[in-house]
């Protein structure tokens, strides 16, 4: 896998006074002037009450949103100001998403749907076929390659979700609540897994989450209360 050129700064991404407003149904200021930074390899939690602003912040964060005001630079780049196209080549190298409910394709099995972005990138799949072994037993997803995603337990989704989102070797990772939709055991699997990843892996991760216990998997927690860092608690 080719490494993806990283600066010799250490900061991956900054964002500099995000503000957000949504106009409907009436403009509400949601998110108030918030500043973010995550380095190589950081595992960031975002914890925070529910309609806080944290998916708002994040959805701004991994360019999925436009903030109102403020910018994000992801390995230097600006990616407010930047056209489709080279945000779609940055999301494919540089950052990924994983969703709370995984949207993985249900008619696709579960080697299909981690092989995607390669697929779809156009790479031959003799020039992944043991990387791609390589993630999925990381992940122990191995014994689910032929499974479609509906004949899996939600954590098993949840890792073909994180599997998909780690294959094209990003080195950001954003994760919207990758255990809200999971039962205690199956969620704590999962961030034991997100943990390893992080720290043998060193992909940096910025973790969405509502749960305490889970945020404290992470290498800093920033608190999120009415659109803005909650200082007070933001521990480092
Ligand atoms: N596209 C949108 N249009 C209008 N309002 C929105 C939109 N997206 C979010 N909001 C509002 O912004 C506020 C914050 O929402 P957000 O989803 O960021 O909260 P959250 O902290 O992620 O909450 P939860 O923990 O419930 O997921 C909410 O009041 C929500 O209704
Ligand atoms: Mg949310």
């Amino acid at each position: 896998m080719e490494d993806n050129n990283l600066q010799e700064n250490k900061t991956i991404l900054l964002a500099k006074g995000i503000k957000k407003t949504f106009e409907k149904p009436v403009p509400t200021e949601i998110l108030k002037g918030i500043d973010f930074r995550v380095d190589e390899g950081e595992f960031v939690a975002i914890l925070g009450e529910s309609g806080s602003g944290k998916s708002t912040l994040l959805y701004c964060l991994a360019g999925m949103e436009s903030p109102t005001e403020g910018s994000v630079e992801i390995c230097g780049k600006d990616i407010t100001k930047m056209t489709d196209d080279e945000m779609a080549k940055m999301r494919r190298t540089y950052f990924t998403f994983v969703y709370q409910f995984h949207n993985l394709v249900p008619n696709l099995t579960c080697y299909e749907n981690v092989i995607l972005p390669l697929a779809l990138d156009g790479q031959k799949e003799s020039s992944y076929k043991e990387y791609v072994q390589e993630i999925m037993d990381y992940l122990n997803i191995t014994k689910r390659a032929n499974s479609l995603p509906r004949e899996c337990s939600g954590g098993e989704q949840q890792r073909v979700a994180i599997a998909r989102a780690i294959v094209c070797n990003p080195k950001l990772v954003f994760l919207d609540e990758p255990t809200g939709a999971l039962d205690s055991q199956r969620g704590q699997e999962v961030m034991e897994m997100l943990k390893k990843l992080n720290e043998e892996r060193k992909v940096a991760l910025v973790m969405v989450t509502h749960s305490p216990a889970h945020a404290e998997y992470a290498t800093r927690i920033v608190r999120v209360k009415d659109g803005k860092v909650d200082d007070s608690e933001t521990s480092v």
